[in-house]
């Protein structure tokens, strides 16, 4: 018996490997095939954050929302995994979370290579572009001129338009261009419009050094100077670049204020670059900074939009409809201080999760909230809720058995008290992690990346943890975490303070754990989803 079960696993293991041997070569290639998750080139592509399928991509561009799809460009150099001459990738999703690139929609010309920049929808062809009764899709970018640049004049970025008449997928330039020309300014970039529906113009803000300039049209071709603003207000431990500027409603209040978001290149909260942002009033000419905002500003320096290290550039959406009427925002999720360094392979950097921002007012403080935009919640498949969990030493929140970490949805209601400090974190069995959570004497919530694996591709990844100061002591969080295979985006208190930051672990995680200092805080409430894209 034993003999003829031997002959037949020989018999089998023949079969198998000459099988495998004799795989058609197409099938073979299937393990190296572009879309294959498993090989070690894609090990750290993310699961439902949008990453170019080759080479380099940084900021969000262009996004527009139009019949259904939702566009998002992007900086991208089509040759390499690092920066070159900037082209415009793009992408569609009719849902915001999975995405289809498409071809490239913008090349660099005689005039430049295409920099940052937005586009509108021109519903009332003001710009004259439509054709055959085809909306006209208008982009606005910058010509940076690498030629100029070379020969050390000043002068070499100015902005350009393009047009699409078949809702973005192709473009042609302007033969006008520039629209605005150099006005001798070095950096002079990154050109956001919008319709100012209050004052029934076209504006733009861009970025142009230590401060931000205003711009208004009527017809997207010609633009006049307004006004500028920024100079010595907020953070400026690096230039600005890739502003937005747009009027939002304050919840639960009929009052409207101007929202001025503003990138800046060094100088973060937690080191390099990072987002910062204003509240004030716009009189169709000016921005003025609100007077309980400077306040604010005198006490806090900067209003940040994101704590975390990997959320930069980040702009939003244009003609989003007014039955849906939220403003959606995304952002790039790197840090210019490694981005080019990071250990992927085919394809460098990803996108965050598009963001729903709000307004809200209390106490004379005003807070710009972001929250994951709510169609992430129909990829949930398993759910599990948990309840009352006293936090003693560590405890156990999930295990690899019940869940796959690479793609999470998590909710909880922490009960902390005064002199606490609670950590989660993240883990697998090669001892990597992440870590994060509060410390409720010392006031801050903190990320920490120090053993997450894959750090040695740059010394600036992970000198230290992350910090996100906050004024009085908490006694409830509500936090909601989206874990995807390599990053984490924390969103405290409903969005008032956010910390998104990649990591490269080696292995997949296998465990969610909690400990507490002391033994007198508790978890209210847990819910982990488990994401699913298929
Ligand atoms: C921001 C930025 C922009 C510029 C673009 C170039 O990350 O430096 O100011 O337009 O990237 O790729």
């Amino acid at each position: 018996m034993i003999k003829i079960n031997l002959l037949l696993l020989i018999a089998l293991t023949l079969i198998v490997f000459v099988g495998c041997k004799d795989l058609p070569k197409e099938d073979k290639m299937v393990l190296d095939d572009d879309e294959n998750n498993y090989t070690e080139e894609e090990l750290y592509r993310p699961n439902f954050h949008f990453t170019p399928h080759k080479n380099w991509m940084n900021d969000p561009n262009g996004m527009f929302y139009l019949e259904g799809k939702y566009h998002l460009f992007f900086q991208y150099y089509p040759n390499s995994t690092t920066w070159g001459p900037m082209h415009w990738g793009h992408a569609i999703s009719t849902n915001l979370i999975t995405w289809e690139e498409q071809q490239i929609a913008l090349y660099p010309d005689q005039k430049g290579y295409i920099f940052s920049g937005s586009a509108v929808v021109d519903n009332n062809n003001t710009s004259g572009f439509k054709s055959d009764s085809k909306i006209p899709v208008v982009a606005m970018f910058t010509y940076h001129n690498p030629k100029l640049e070379k020969e050390g004049k000043i002068n070499y970025q100015s902005q350009g338009i393009a047009f699409s008449l078949d809702e973005g997928l192709t473009w042609e330039k302007y033969e006008g261009n520039p629209v605005i020309k150099n006005p001798g300014i070095k950096d002079f970039r990154d050109p956001k419009m919008t319709w100012d529906a209050i004052h029934n113009q076209w504006i733009l803000i861009l970025a142009s050094g230590n401060k931000a300039m205003f711009y208004k049209s009527t017809n997207l071709k010609d633009w006049n100077y307004l006004s500028e603003f920024g100079e010595n207000i907020g953070a400026h431990g690096g230039i600005w670049e890739c502003p937005d500027f747009f009027p939002m409603k304050i919840e639960d209040s009929n009052e409207t204020k101007w929202v001025l978001i503003q990138s800046l290149v060094a100088g973060g909260p937690n080191g390099g670059t990072a987002t910062q942002y204003f509240i004030g009033d716009f009189d169709g000419k000016e921005f003025i900074l609100d007077t309980s905002f400077k306040k604010q500003l005198a006490i806090e320096k900067a209003k940040w939009l994101d704590y975390g290290r990997d959320n930069y550039a980040g702009v939003t959406w244009s003609n989003i409809p007014k039955s849906d009427g939220r403003k959606l925002f995304i952002g790039w999720m790197s840090n210019w201080e490694y981005a080019e360094k990071v250990p992927t392979n085919k394809w460098r950097s990803s996108m965050t999760i598009p963001r729903e921002l709000k307004l809200v007012k209390s106490d004379n403080r005003y807070t710009l909230l972001s929250q994951p935009v709510n169609e992430i919640k129909k990829f949930a498949s398993k759910i599990i809720k948990k309840q009352f969990l006293k936090i003693e030493k560590e405890i156990v929140l999930a295990t690899k058995l019940e869940f796959d970490f690479s793609s999470l949805d998590i909710e909880l209601k922490l009960k902390i008290t005064q002199e606490n400090t609670v950590t989660f974190s993240f883990k697998n069995n090669k001892n990597e992690s992440i870590k994060f959570g509060l410390n409720n004497k010392e006031k801050f919530f903190f990320f920490d990346r120090m053993k997450s694996g894959n750090l040695s591709f740059s010394n600036k990844f992970a000198p230290q943890q992350s910090i996100a100061p906050f004024k009085d002591v908490k006694e409830n969080v509500n936090v909601r975490i989206l874990l995807d295979k390599t990053s984490i985006e924390i969103f405290y208190n409903d969005g008032e303070t956010i910390m998104t930051e990649i990591f490269f672990m080696q292995e997949p995680i296998d465990e969610f754990t909690v400990k507490s200092e002391k033994s007198n805080s508790e978890i209210e409430t847990i819910t982990i989803k488990q994401l699913k894209f298929e």
